[in-house]
């Protein structure tokens, strides 16, 4: 077409997971959990006036900057908010990345990082994850911008704290430690941007908050950073219904609580079932497991005839592995019994 920039022109974009169309579908694809938000969400969005929709909204979400800094025990000047943590990777990359200062992670991870910094033009630097051992490459890769996401997506695998403080002291750039799933994780980040005025924490209300659908989410840092950060990003990123319904979910920690413990009992169990079956699966700190079969793709094509999505990439390091979203009882029942039909199936037991 020749009005695209010649690297978005020949970029592939972001392949995000399959949305099937029909409810009656078992979906465990994109990691949503898999049990409704708070009650009071949907009673604060009905609450909600023609007046608040006819004004712009708050342009900085203050009424949840406030809300999640007592729960998290930082300050609001601490808080950013963002259009889902996928936009606040995007803000990130276009604030300190450029055609001199690289972005670099360890791979496999999260599949949106190169994406990003493919749209910047700026270096990438992909080093092959070994757990705690890449991040000695990282720091000596040392770019304008290291991405770790932890717990990370999609080897379920979670690096210490300590470790990441590590990391952050031998940077000379910034060093953001995507949280999106740490809500299934008995430790967190949030100590080191206190520690340290070179780090950034991702979080998201899409996963442990049930808000995938509302698009919300929120960085942690020093006050200076998240002054800069504010610069970047658009001039609304948080709609007015954004911010009452993430505002009312983050409030109520009596709902979340419970419904991230529903998430990690029903995590223990399928992961057990999956060894059963034969699959390897290693210890998840998130809302899915990584499950290792040799038959992987062809167990991912038999699940969809049963209507069961997982995700699968044909990816080096992962063509041998479904990522499968921990549902319901009802839901992992439903995928353990087509597993070990397609499996007896294959092994000529059926
Ligand atoms: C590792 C990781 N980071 C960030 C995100 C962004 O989440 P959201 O934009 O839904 O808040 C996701 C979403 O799946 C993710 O897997």
């Amino acid at each position: 077409m020749g009005y695209f920039r010649p690297t978005i022109e020949q970029m592939s974009g972001y392949t995000p997971g399959f949305q099937p169309k029909s409810p009656d579908v078992v979906k465990l694809n994109t990691n949503e959990n898999p049990w409704p938000a708070s009650p009071k969400v949907l009673e604060t969005i009905k609450g909600l006036m023609a007046e608040n929709l006819r004004r712009y909204p708050d342009p900085a979400g203050d009424a949840f900057r406030t809300a999640a800094a007592e729960v998290l025990g930082v300050k609001t000047e601490n808080i950013i908010c963002t259009n889902g943590g996928d936009d606040l990777l995007n803000i990130c990359v276009r604030a300190f990345c450029d055609a001199e200062r690289a972005l670099a992670f360890a791979q496999p991870t999260y599949s949106l990082y190169p994406v990003l910094a493919k749209m910047q033009e700026c270096p990438c630097v992909e080093i092959a994850r070994n757990g705690a051992g890449s991040l000695d490459e990282l720091a000596e890769a040392d770019a304008a911008l290291t991405i770790v996401c932890n717990p990370n997506a999609p080897t379920t695998d979670f690096l210490s704290i300590q470790v990441l403080g590590q990391l952050a002291r031998r940077l000379s750039g910034v060093l953001l430690i995507d949280e999106a799933y740490v809500d299934f994780t008995p430790d967190n980040a949030i100590r080191l941007t206190r520690q340290f005025d070179n780090v950034i924490v991702l979080r998201s209300m899409s996963k442990g908050y049930s808000l995938a659908g509302i698009r919300f989410g929120f960085g942690i840092a020093s006050p200076g950073l998240i002054e800069g950060l504010m610069k970047v990003r658009d001039s609304y990123p948080v709609d007015a219904v954004a911010i009452a319904a993430a505002t009312a979910a983050i409030s109520d920690q009596a709902h979340f609580k419970a419904n991230v413990e529903k998430v990690k009992s029903e995590r223990m169990r399928l992961t057990a079932s999956l060894r059963l079956l034969g699959f390897n699966v290693g210890e998840s700190q998130t809302n899915f497991i990584l499950a290792q079969h040799s038959n992987a793709e062809a167990i991912y094509t038999g699940l969809i005839k049963n209507n069961i999505y997982v995700r699968y990439f044909k990816l080096p390091g992962l063509h041998d592995k479904l990522r499968i979203t921990v549902g319901t009882p009802q839901q992992n029942d439903q995928l353990l019994a087509a597993l070990k039909n397609i499996l007896d199936i294959r092994q000529g037991k059926i």
